[in-house]
């Protein structure tokens, strides 16, 4: 287990004030909490260098440590219903609308994505159900590609209709959040007025109109929900879903993320071992970012553990992200992103987009980083970059 005083503990929000802190507040002492403009891209670069004319020509997504890409996360919207303490503040400023890729920009970046290799396409958000052409751009990638497809959601609006109308149009799984059962501290933590409940219905509607592998996510933060590890890993057993806890990663809007609220996998695990044995699955795949478990005795669903801080998973990764606003960010922690917006408006024809992707990837980066000294949290927050 990482021992928190191993732990780069990021920069404080004050010292990064500059970004957010202009004009009104100059020669000001920085509040203690500074909420980030959500919109405000860091280092947007119009192109990324053209990668080796062989990697070009292999028409794959490969990175320069050899990496390939066969995963697509596309954030579909900033926008988010919740405020989840760790990922958005309340005052958190979204992207004009007309920033937003629209859903034929969508699909037409997943189309050329699968022709370079891309196998699963993850559509995510902020909150991907609140587009409105939501359904039409489902329809649009079952259509035009074979990707497995899959989408995450807070399931705070997820009727059984939802479901299977997502289902009909050609989405294959879905992934939820649920950080707490307890009505109080699901409020305290997502700031909005779903209960879990509520959000159990969702997953129960997932289930019924076979969405499956439904995977349930939850990040515990110390001293708000930490004690509920075992009552969340019960979910997997009572649906027979993989319950997933991802570690706190500095990927907050508030940029208050410090080591003392992170809560290890390790430790995570030993609350749940103490109600239920867990046995480790011995066929992750290599690029899989969970380590996972079944019960001991031999109840229905899994465990899984995101571990990006105690057990960073880098070495691994075969993903690569679109922003809302049609950014590439070769990776969750990128500093720098590529506009694939304009090209997409000024006509680049897919060969174009195709380079372009292949040409960003080249540029991923080796690892976040997250430990070691230097380590600098992105601008943009969960929400903005699509989980
Ligand atoms: N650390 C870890 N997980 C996060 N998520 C959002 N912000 C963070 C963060 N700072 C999770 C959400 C959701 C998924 C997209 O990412 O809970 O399950
Ligand atoms: Fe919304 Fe997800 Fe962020 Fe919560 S974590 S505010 S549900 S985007």
């Amino acid at each position: 287990m990482m021992k928190a005083s191993r732990m780069n503990t990021p920069t404080p929000p004050g010292r990064n004030a500059s970004r957010a802190d202009t004009a009104t507040n100059a020669g000001r002492p920085a509040p203690a909490r500074v909420s980030l403009p959500q919109y405000a891209p860091a280092a947007v670069r119009e192109a990324p260098a053209p990668s080796p004319a062989h990697i070009r020509g292999q028409r794959r997504m490969i990175d320069s440590h050899g990496r390939v890409i066969r995963d697509l996360r596309i954030s579909l919207t900033d926008r988010c219903n919740f405020r989840c303490v760790y990922c958005m503040e309340p005052d958190v400023r979204f992207a004009p609308s007309d920033a937003l890729l629209t859903g034929a920009e969508v699909v037409r970046l997943v189309r050329v994505a699968a022709s370079l290799g891309v196998r699963k396409v993850r559509l995510t958000g902020g909150e991907p159900t609140l587009r409105p052409d939501l359904l039409e751009i489902i329809r649009g990638v079952r259509a035009e590609t074979t990707v497995e497809l899959a989408m995450i959601t807070n399931a705070s609006r997820l009727s059984r209709e939802d479901a299977r109308a997502w289902r009909e149009a050609g989405l294959d799984r879905v992934t939820i959040s649920i950080d707490s059962l307890r009505d109080d501290r699901f409020a305290r933590i997502t700031r909005s007025t779903t209960t879990p409940d509520d959000v159990l219905r969702g997953i129960e509607a997932c289930i019924a109109e076979r969405l499956t592998p439904v995977k349930v996510n939850a990040v515990l933060i110390r001293g708000l929900n930490d004690d509920e590890a075992a009552d969340l890993a019960g979910l997997a057993r009572r649906y027979g879903v993989e319950m997933r806890f991802i570690e706190y990663m500095p990927l907050d809007s508030g940029h208050a993320w410090d080591a003392s609220k992170w809560v290890s996998a390790a430790e995570t695990r030993d609350a749940i071992e103490r109600r239920h044995s867990l046995v480790r699955r011995v066929d992750d795949a290599r690029s899989s970012t969970a380590q996972n478990y079944d019960f001991a005795d031999g109840a229905p669903g899994r465990i899984g553990f995101i571990a990006p801080v105690s057990s960073p998973f880098c070495g691994a990764c075969n993903r690569l992200r679109i922003t809302a606003d049609g950014k590439v960010r070769p990776c969750l922690f990128s500093a720098t992103e590529w506009d694939i917006r304009t090209p997409l408006r000024d006509g680049a024809d897919d060969a174009r987009i195709a380079e372009l992707l292949i040409d960003a990837t080249w540029t991923k980066q080796a690892g976040h980083g997250i430990a070691s000294p230097g380590f600098e949290q992105p601008l943009r927050p969960m929400s903005a970059i699509g989980g």
